[in-house]
C-alpha cells in the first residue's frame, strides 16, 4: 500500500520492466544514485536496445557510454555477459537464477533483483538500502560487510519477500531505504515505524554499524600531456585488469623517473619544452590518486621504442569513441578551455 502511493513508479526501467532493462539499470545502480544513472541508462538504451546489439558492440563503445560512471569493471562483465547470453542462451535474458548468478559481475542480490523485478520470481536481495532498513527494523548491531550479519541479513530478506507482487515489494523496499528510511530518516512517514526496533530502542541513525575504517592511502603520479606538432595528445590504453582496464589514460611518469628521460626511453618521443600543470585528487574506493600534470611538447625521438600498450595521437577538439577515466576527462576538458 504504501508502495502504490509512495513508490517510484516511474523509472526508466520500469517501462518496459524487461530483464535486459532491469539488469544493465541494476548494474549502472550499484554505487551509483538513481538520478546520476538516469540519463546514462537512457543514453545506452539508445545506442543497445537489445542484448544482440549490446554483445556485438566493441568494448570501446560501450566503456565510451559508461565515461563519468566510474567501476569500470562493471561494464566489461556487462559486455561480456552480454556475449555469453548471445553464444549460449540464443541472445535471451536466462530466466533460471543459477543461469543468472553465473553470468560476469551478477552476485546473488543483483540476480534475485532481476529476475524479481522482471519476472516476479520469488527471489529476495539484499543491496545496501535493504541492509539498512532491515538492520533498523530489527535492530541488528555489526558491519554488514561481515559474513556473520551478512548470512544473518539475508535469513531476515527471505523471510520479508513476499508471495505476492515481489516485482513491486523489491522496488518498495528499495524505494523506503531511499527516500524514508536514509541516512536521515523521516521515521514520521515510515509505514514500517510502529514495529521498528531500533526506533523502540534509541536511534535509528546508530544502524547500520559502519565499518571499521582505516584512512585511505595516498598514491601519487605525474600525468603527462604530451602534445605532438599537430596539438594531439599521446594516450595510451591500460591494461585490461586493474584500475581503468581497458580505457584510454595519460601515460604516467613514474616519481622516481625524470620526465624528459622517461619520454625518451619508453615512448621513444623528444620533450621539447615543459611546463608542469594542475593537480587533482581522485579518490577510488581503496585509495587517493594525487595526480599532477606535466604539459609538453614533444617530437619523434632519435630511436623508435617498441612498448606494448596500444596508443594513439588524440584529437581533444574531435572527439571520438573511446572510454576515459573521469579525471583524465577532466583535464582533456580543461586543456581544451584553456586559451592559447
Ligand atoms: N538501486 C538498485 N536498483 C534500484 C531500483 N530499481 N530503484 C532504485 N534504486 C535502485
Amino acid at each position: 500500500a504504501w508502495f502504490d502511493r509512495h513508490g517510484r513508479h516511474d523509472l526508466p526501467w520500469q517501462h518496459p520492466r524487461t530483464p535486459y532493462r532491469v539488469w544493465v539499470s541494476e548494474i549502472m545502480l550499484q554505487q551509483t544514485q538513481v538520478s546520476t544513472v538516469i540519463p546514462y541508462f537512457e543514453r545506452f538504451m539508445a545506442c543497445f536496445p537489445d542484448i544482440t546489439s549490446l554483445a556485438n558492440a566493441s568494448q570501446d563503445e560501450v566503456l565510451h557510454l559508461w565515461t563519468g560512471l566510474g567501476y569500470y569493471a562493471r561494464a566489461r562483465n556487462l559486455h561480456g555477459a552480454a556475449q555469453r547470453i548471445r553464444d549460449e542462451h540464443q541472445g535471451r535474458f536466462p530466466q533460471d537464477f543459477d543461469a543468472v548468478l553465473a553470468l560476469p559481475g551478477i552476485g546473488r542480490s543483483t540476480a534475485g533483483a532481476i529476475l524479481a523485478q522482471a519476472l516476479n520470481q520469488r527471489y529476495a536481495i539484499l543491496d545496501g538500502y535493504v541492509k539498512r532498513v532491515l538492520t533498523r527494523y530489527h535492530a541488528i548491531s555489526g558491519w554488514p560487510g561481515s559474513k556473520a550479519v551478512e548470512n544473518h541479513l539475508w535469513e531476515l530478506a527471505e523471510a520479508a519477500t513476499p508471495q505476492q507482487r515481489v516485482a513491486d515489494y523489491t522496488q518498495a523496499i528499495m524505494d523506503l531505504g531511499a527516500t524514508v528510511c536514509s541516512r536521515t530518516p523521516n521515521c514520521a512517514v515510515c509505514p514500517l515505524n510502529a514495529s521498528c526496533q531500533a526506533r523502540a530502542v534509541g536511534d535509528p541513525r546508530a544502524y547500520p554499524t559502519s565499518k571499521p575504517r582505516k584512512t585511505l592511502p595516498v598514491r601519487e603520479t605525474t600525468m603527462l600531456l604530451l602534445q605532438n606538432p599537430q596539438g594531439f595528445l599521446l594516450l595510451e590504453q591500460r591494461p585490461a585488469a586493474g584500475i581503468w582496464g581497458g580505457l584510454w589514460s595519460l601515460p604516467e611518469c613514474p616519481p622516481d623517473r625524470d620526465p624528459a628521460e622517461f619520454c625518451q626511453s619508453t615512448l621513444g618521443l623528444k620533450i621539447q619544452k615543459a611546463e608542469t600543470g594542475t593537480h587533482l585528487r581522485h579518490t577510488f574506493s581503496h585509495f587517493h590518486l594525487d595526480i599532477t600534470t606535466l604539459l609538453a611538447q614533444v617530437i619523434p625521438g632519435d630511436r623508435a621504442v617498441m612498448e606494448g600498450r596500444p596508443q594513439v595521437w588524440y584529437n581533444c577538439h574531435q572527439p571520438d569513441v573511446r572510454g576515459l577515466p573521469a579525471p583524465v576527462k577532466t583535464l582533456l576538458d580543461d586543456l581544451n578551455n584553456q586559451p592559447e
